[in-house]
């Protein structure tokens, strides 16, 4: 389209298009956040290019594998350390493409988890927020979510896949922050695949399959939340270590114990909420602190595992988190930006011009389509 001498190059180092000049407002706007450093790239911590890379990191483990604390409630039940060995082979040895595995639960599993949905369920509806009661009675159509059932992820993942583009991967425990928001920008969500002990069905010092299938799918079905949870494992890739955790924080306390307005009154969209019955009543019950979500401000909170957090942060909208995250998100320092392509689920690094032009050139296709639906729009309502 335009050739490099078109090009200047300001004394800071800096490069930007001279022909932003003669672009729409709109094209500014693009052009003006394309800022290319020619500082060495080598420093850039690793990230996954295409979605095939998850490979490689979703067997760092950092905890809660096949082994157990000393004070989880499963680790003197060598029955439950073996079936803990089993799930953690199996999200081991998966490979992206393959379909996950299917798990014959026991007795015992399907009893637990039907004692944590149960009493769940009769919370939803005055607790959660409206996105997530409208999903879930499709969960209940399409994948099986009934108290007597446990979803298998594989059913669970391509029905997410069909409604948002997301797709679900075992893991065996949990990843750091930096390889499991790398997973979101691929709308890959890393969910484990095991049940809490059952000596207390409703406690779980961990992510187990209760916490994933009944907190975080029904939210993942939804357009707006996706988008969200994707833009702030975009933000991640090639971010310093500071900045990921951030990024990190932000994503506890919105995905994890996040609250938003509705008609009025306050309901809670993030999964740690959803999945815990004291927490959510907690959360909700008028007695808690509750801040506006403003990434700035909660990146700095403390996340607390083992009680409720002393603040929750809310948001009017998905959007207006996104809108929130994505302005915090250009404060991270990067010498490059970033765009994922859905058609090779791999993510474009913007460290070029060639790379921006090509953004430009599907943006200007893209734009070409939205005229044309305006004009046969217009044809149609004869105006
Ligand atoms: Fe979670």
């Amino acid at each position: 389209m335009d050739s490099p001498d078109r090009f200047s190059t300001p004394a800071n180092g800096t490069v930007f298009c001279s022909f932003i000049r003669e672009m729409s407002d709109a094209q500014k706007y693009v052009y003006k956040s394309v800022k290319i450093h020619f500082s060495d790239l080598a420093e850039v911590p690793w990230f996954p290019k295409k979605i095939s890379d998850l490979d490689k990191s979703a067997c760092r483990v950092l905890m809660y594998g096949s082994d157990l604390d000393a004070d989880h409630p499963g680790f003197k039940d060598n029955i439950y350390r073996k079936r803990r060995k089993y799930f953690a082979d199996l999200a081991m040895s998966y490979k992206h493409g393959e379909p996950i595995p299917r798990v014959a639960f026991t007795e015992e599993e399907v009893k637990t988890w039907g004692v944590v949905s149960r009493e769940l369920n009769k919370l939803y509806p005055t607790h959660a927020c409206r996105e997530f009661l409208n999903n879930l009675p499709l969960l209940t159509q399409y994948c099986g979510y009934r108290e007597d059932n446990i979803p298998q992820l594989e059913d669970v993942s391509n029905f997410l896949r069909e409604r948002t583009g997301f797709t679900i991967r075992p893991v065996a425990g949990y990843l750091s922050p930096r390889d499991f928001l790398a997973g979101l920008a691929f709308r890959v969500f890393h969910c484990t695949q095991y049940v809490r002990h059952s000596s207390d069905p409703l406690y779980t010092p961990e992510p187990d399959t209760c916490h994933e299938l009944l907190g975080h799918v029904p939210l993942l079905a939804e357009p707006s939340f996706s988008q969200f949870s994707q833009e702030l494992g975009l933000a991640s890739l090639g971010a310093s270590d500071d900045a990921v955790q951030k990024l990190a924080t932000c994503y506890f306390f919105t995905v994890e114990f996040g609250l938003c307005k509705q008609e009025g009154s306050l309901r809670a969209y993030g999964a740690g909420l959803l999945s815990s019955i004291s927490e959510l009543k907690h959360s909700l019950s008028g007695s808690a602190k509750i801040l506006p979500f403003e990434p700035n401000v909660t990146c700095k909170q403390e996340c607390l595992i083992t009680t409720f957090q002393d603040v929750y942060f809310v948001s009017e909208s998905f959007e207006e988190a996104k809108f929130r995250m994505r302005e915090f998100a250009k404060t991270v320092q990067r010498p490059f930006s970033l765009r994922y392509n859905p058609y090779t689920q791999s993510v474009c690094v913007l460290k070029d011009m060639p790379s921006v032009t090509d953004v430009v050139e599907e943006l200007r296709h893209e734009l070409d389509i939205v005229g044309d639906a305006l004009c046969r729009l217009s044809a149609h309502l004869g105006v």
